[in-house]
């Protein structure tokens, strides 16, 4: 046989999913992969049915239906407080994930690098590397997440630096950055010609004080922001695969060239399902916030009586919780799998996230009924006897 992608030769399945699959074989809670173990809204259920029967059932136009791109123009361009037009600035897409790839594939040129913030969310490096992009990672320093100016303009400087992926609020890190933190970002980009690509499915999952602020919507950054979203996690939706890309119309363009070989369309049934969703009143977002905020309180107050420290997330379902007073010795990797196989509870090891040599952290989600983050912490009660 011949040689097969020699750039994929040293790349590892996704310890995310590994780990969803060791929970799996052995019935642990999955706090691993971030899906929510409850339903959807009760009106998109209801709307699913009945296109069931009314249909779409064939493929839609490639940008995605009209109706769904009108919806997510009106819906976006309400929080980013922007007028968007649903043909020119929104391509509906596969996920978030389809959005980043088809982003990545439509800018840049072999050997062109981006920026990347670590901790990170593995797609990232396996996505630069799938484009041959070199990526440069910038720490986020734990316990805080906060990072060097400094050593982010080095790594803008450099002339081969395209583009910055910017997932906000942060996987894993649960960092939502200020608007002052993101006018240095924006800063940046502008002084070194720098487009960012933002990764913002966690946006509507933000705890109080903190605030969203789209980096696309300050001065001078429509002009070089490409905008990836999803509605896997706004509306609980993760298997449905519904995302877009919204931008200007120049950078849509270039996006669109790929997207359309790419995946033909998104599936254009749960498009239509999906758009009592996205036409939801101010109320649902509130409520969906509040709901987060409530799992939150479970999972962090039960973590306070086990006594683990952690980084309390100010947005996203995860969080990153210090298992050295835990471990004996063990590394992160071997601990999460004894925390899986004999705890009953599957956590991500971090030193998967980080580009550094970090291996005292383990990544839990909680976007979980009350009754299963209630059984997960019984069980971690347990966590001194590994
Ligand atoms: C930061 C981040 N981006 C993207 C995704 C994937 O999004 P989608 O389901 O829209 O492909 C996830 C899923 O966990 C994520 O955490």
């Amino acid at each position: 046989m011949k040689e097969m992608n020699r750039k994929i030769e040293g790349l590892t399945d996704s310890v995310i999913r590994r780990m969803t699959r060791i929970s799996m074989e052995c019935g642990a809670i999955n706090l691993s992969q971030g899906f929510p173990d409850f339903d959807p809204p009760e009106f998109i259920m209801k709307r699913l049915a009945e296109v069931a029967t009314a249909g779409p059932h064939q493929y839609s136009p490639t940008w995605g239906a009209y109706n769904y791109r009108a919806a997510v123009a009106k819906k976006v361009g309400m929080f980013m407080g922007m007028e968007l037009d649903p043909d020119k600035n929104v391509i509906g897409t596969i996920g978030s994930t389809e959005a980043m790839m088809a982003t990545l594939m439509a800018i840049s040129n072999p050997g062109d690098k981006c920026v990347i913030f670590s901790p990170y969310f593995e797609n990232y490096a396996a996505q630069s590397l799938f484009n041959s992009i070199e990526p440069i990672f910038i720490p986020l320093v734990p316990p805080k997440f906060t990072f060097d100016a400094d050593l982010l303009e080095e790594a803008f400087k450099d002339p081969k630096t395209k583009c910055m992926i910017l997932c906000n609020p942060s996987n894993p890190s649960g960092r939502v950055f200020t608007k002052d933190e993101l006018q240095v970002i924006a800063d940046l980009a502008i002084k070194y010609d720098v487009i960012i690509i933002t990764d913002e499915v966690y946006e509507h999952i933000v705890f109080e004080p903190h605030k969203h602020c789209y980096i696309a919507s300050l001065p001078g950054m429509w002009e070089r922001t490409i905008c990836c979203s999803s509605l896997s996690k706004t509306y609980s939706i993760t298997g449905w695969r519904l995302g877009y890309i919204v931008a200007n119309e120049t950078l849509m363009d270039q996006c669109k060239k790929i997207h359309d070989f790419l995946t033909v369309c998104a599936p254009s049934p749960l498009q239509e399902a999906v758009i009592p969703g996205l036409e939801a009143p101010m109320s649902y977002y509130k409520e969906l916030q509040a709901h987060y905020q409530h799992m939150h309180d479970i999972f962090t107050q039960g973590l306070d009586r086990i006594g683990f420290n952690y980084s309390d997330p100010e947005g996203s379902y995860f969080i990153m919780v210090d298992i050295s007073d835990f471990s004996h010795g063990m590394n992160d990797v071997e601990f999460c799998e004894k925390m899986a196989r004999e705890i009953g509870v599957a956590a991500v090891p971090g030193s998967s996230f980080f580009k550094e040599d970090v291996n005292h952290l383990a990544r839990f989600h909680f976007a979980k009924k009350d009754e299963t983050l209630y059984e997960a912490l019984n069980r971690m009660e347990k966590i001194r006897t590994l």
